[in-house]
């Protein structure tokens, strides 16, 4: 569907996005994920033609996108859809007019400006194709009845639902999302993802979702491509990828945490699945040696029945010899942080 190849992108000098290859297949969910400057709205916005690229190449359905004109560049973005994280939606308009807006503009291409002035008109009468169009997809988001309301009047979960009835209304086979819940709360997040992932199976649309959290990704995406500094460190299948606790997801999930001086730090990691029940070890451990530990910091994370991640204990030095011990005893994963001695961790 979409096929990348040794793309590079850079701003002024500055790489923004370094021998990206990968291709996105159709009717898949595709996540790229990475840290804010990363890249990934850069990338998204090389597949409709709304950035240039200086090397390489992108092929959306077939069609080189540096080489398309004007119509050409029209007829593809008319395929593809796109949401965000702001909604991107007109405020004082109703949920009707913003999810009928692009078919009123597209719905045959206006001949003349003074057709798309009139277009824009809203007291205009929809046609009956715009109207029931509209009505079928606010049904779809379970927005049917709030289609007199006025957008700004509605909750960030009811606005990215009109922002995907939009993007939907024009039938595209590609939909595109740019940090499309990360204004949400957790529990609306989980909402629109579940719908994202009906929208995926019941109207077999390709989609590319981009974001910087990782739940968004281990949700509902089949295959991710992790980019740190418009590199790609990592491309997979997601369960795959968190099974064999690749190495650059790890860096991925780690924060910085500012370690205590005294005594050492150690990172006790949690990434594969179904290898020890971790929510008990800390506890085990300290009662076991009748030692107390300060937890630094960490990161878990539910993937599905596991928790994953890692917790930064620390750990007095006298006490060190039998921690270090009691760890390789239960086949724990572990690595020494900051304080110039080896690292330890049992090598995978
Ligand atoms: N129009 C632009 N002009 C110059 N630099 C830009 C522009 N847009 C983005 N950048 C830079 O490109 C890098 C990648 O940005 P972006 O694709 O927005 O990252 P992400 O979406 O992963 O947060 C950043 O360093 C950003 O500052
Ligand atoms: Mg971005």
């Amino acid at each position: 569907m979409i096929t990348v190849k040794n793309l590079e992108k850079h701003y002024g000098g500055v790489p923004v996005l370094r021998d990206l290859s990968f291709s996105i297949e159709e009717g898949e969910i595709f996540g790229i994920v990475g840290n804010s400057g990363a890249g990934k709205s850069t990338l998204l916005r090389c597949f409709n033609g709304l950035e240039r690229y200086q090397g390489g190449s992108v092929t959306v359905m077939g069609k080189e996108v540096a080489a398309l004109n004007e119509a050409g560049l029209k007829a593809l973005r008319r395929d593809i859809g796109m949401i965000f994280q702001n909604f991107g939606l007109m405020g004082r308009k109703n949920v009707f007019e913003n999810v009928a807006f692009p078919l009123r503009i597209w719905e045959t291409p206006p001949q003349s400006f003074r057709e798309f002035l009139a277009r824009l008109q809203f007291w205009r009468a929809p046609s009956k194709e715009v109207t029931d169009r509209v009505m079928e997809f606010l049904e779809l988001m379970g927005l049917a009845d709030k289609h007199f309301e006025r957008v700004q009047s509605l909750s960030g979960g009811q606005k990215q639902r009109v922002g995907i009835a939009r993007a939907l209304a024009l039938y595209p086979k590609i939909l595109l999302c740019d940090e499309a819940t990360s204004a949400l709360d957790p529990n609306t997040t989980m909402d629109i993802l579940s719908l994202l992932q009906s929208i995926n199976s019941r109207l077999k649309l390709t989609m590319v979702v981009v974001t910087h959290q990782m739940e968004v990704v281990k949700r509902i995406c089949h295959r991710l491509l992790l980019l740190d500094k418009g590199i790609a460190q990592c491309l997979g299948k997601t369960e795959e990828l968190f099974i064999s606790s690749t190495e650059c997801l790890k860096k991925f999930m780690e924060d910085d945490y500012t370690l205590i001086a005294t005594g050492t730090n150690i990172r006790l990691m949690f990434m594969s699945p179904r290898e020890i029940s971790q929510d008990a070890v800390i506890t085990t451990m300290a009662r076991d040696l009748d030692i107390s530990f300060s937890i630094v910091g960490g990161k878990l994370e539910r993937y599905l029945d596991d928790v994953l991640g890692f917790l930064i204990i620390n750990v007095p030095d006298e006490h060190l010899d039998v921690v270090f011990c009691y760890m390789k005893e239960k086949n724990l994963h572990w690595e020494v942080l900051g304080n110039g001695r080896d690292n330890v961790g049992r090598p995978r």
